[in-house]
């Protein structure tokens, strides 16, 4: 059996992926490590959790004894790795906290992997999960491509553009078969409620302000979380080694057309007369360092590796609407405790 490590596989994307994997692959021995952060939540699998070929690790990716101990015990195929701080917000008051996770705890993989794995580097696959953000910020037009060059802004992306780096470099420098991806925004259920849409879909839903940076002009590609994971599942399979993949709906939005949509959907949902949501849109204090517009090219994977994106953006957010008001235990679980003071922290003083 092929045993496979996915890192981060109690988060958003990486409960997709996690699930995809233990569904599609009975063969593969699945085994999933997270640290369980506030990010974290093992809810997210719960259709998963007893299956013969899944299991789950609580761990941190930024002790390298741990992470050594881990590849030395298991003898994993592969690596999937997702595990990471996040939000752009957070990087923005803790920094630090970043580079830990994002810059360290991706070196720390690495290492414990190029250990384990050098003596027969072919028969070996780090693929590692990242963001189109590494690419900085487009003008009113233009797409991010493959061969863009890096030019970060955020904590985050500088976090994850190191990370980058390092993976490309141990493909480099030592041969390692290692793998990245670059996605756009991506969106969908069991999504933590401190991003746009989930936190907009629990405010309409509490009657509380929508909060919107600036004057909501800023563009992001979004893409439905679960052909996010399709095409991981589709590069990790089938990509050369050393190859780099973008992955992206088509789907540009600017944050006030998406606000406005999705409060037109919420109006149907809950009943409302149309319009009623939103008029809890709130312009609040711009995001620093806010970039404007992203938008991929995907172009590479549809003619490479024959992957599409399967759903339509409208469909897709209705979907998760529906999750979300289907699903309130998930909800009152993720924003009870430390939420509310993140939540105060970051809108209060707006
Ligand atoms: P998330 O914040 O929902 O989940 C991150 C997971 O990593 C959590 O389960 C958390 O507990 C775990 N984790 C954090 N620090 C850890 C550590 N030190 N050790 C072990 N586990 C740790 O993130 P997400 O949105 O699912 O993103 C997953 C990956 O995809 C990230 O690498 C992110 O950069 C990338 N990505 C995200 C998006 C997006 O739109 N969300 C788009 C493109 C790429
Ligand atoms: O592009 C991929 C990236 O997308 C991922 O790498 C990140 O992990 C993911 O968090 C996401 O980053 P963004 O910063 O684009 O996502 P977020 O949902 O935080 O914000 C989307 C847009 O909405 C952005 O322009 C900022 C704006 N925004 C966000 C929040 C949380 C608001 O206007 N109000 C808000 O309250």
């Amino acid at each position: 059996m092929k045993k496979i490590l996915i890192t981060g596989g109690a988060g958003f994307i990486g409960s997709h992926v996690v699930r995809l994997f233990v569904n599609k692959y009975p063969n593969y021995e699945i085994v999933n490590m997270d640290k369980l952060t506030y990010a974290g939540n093992l809810a997210n699998l719960k259709d998963v959790e007893n299956k013969p070929n899944y299991s789950f690790i609580k761990g941190d990716i930024v002790d390298a004894a741990f992470v050594n101990e881990l590849f030395s015990v298991h003898k994993f195929e592969s690596v999937i790795h997702l595990a990471a701080e996040s939000h752009v917000d957070r990087s923005i008051s803790n920094p630090l906290e970043f580079v830990m996770t994002n810059v360290i705890g991706t070196v720390n993989l690495l290492n414990a992997a190029k250990n384990e794995w050098k003596d027969n580097f072919s028969a070996h696959r780090f693929y590692h999960v990242s963001t189109d953000e590494v690419y900085g910020t487009l003008g009113e037009s233009g797409l991010f491509t493959e061969t863009t060059a890096y030019d970060p802004h955020s904590p985050y992306s500088a976090s994850k553009a190191s990370s980058d780096h390092f993976v490309r470099a141990y493909h480099d420098t030592y041969g390692m078969d290692a793998v990245i991806s670059n996605c756009s925004n991506n969106y969908g259920s069991h999504h933590f409620p401190e991003k746009l849409i989930p936190l907009s879909i629990l405010n309409i839903k509490n009657n509380r302000a929508i909060p919107i940076y600036g004057k909501g002009e800023n563009i992001r590609d979004w893409l439905y979380v679960e052909d996010h994971a399709r095409a991981i599942d589709v590069i990790f399979h089938n990509a050369k080694a050393g190859a780099t993949f973008n992955i992206g709906g088509h789907n540009e939005w600017t944050n006030i057309d998406l606000i406005h949509l999705l409060c037109k959907i919420m109006d149907k949902k809950l009943n409302r007369a149309e319009g009623e949501s939103a008029k809890l849109i709130t312009f609040v204090k711009d995001r620093a360092g806010h970039d404007l517009r992203y938008a991929i090219d995907s172009s590479k994977l549809q003619k490479e590796l024959g992957w599409v994106p399967s759903l339509q953006f409208e469909e897709g957010l209705e979907k998760t609407v529906d999750w979300y008001l289907a699903n309130e235990e998930w909800l009152n679980n993720v924003t009870s405790g430390d939420y509310q003071k993140y939540y105060e922290l970051q809108y209060t003083k707006r």
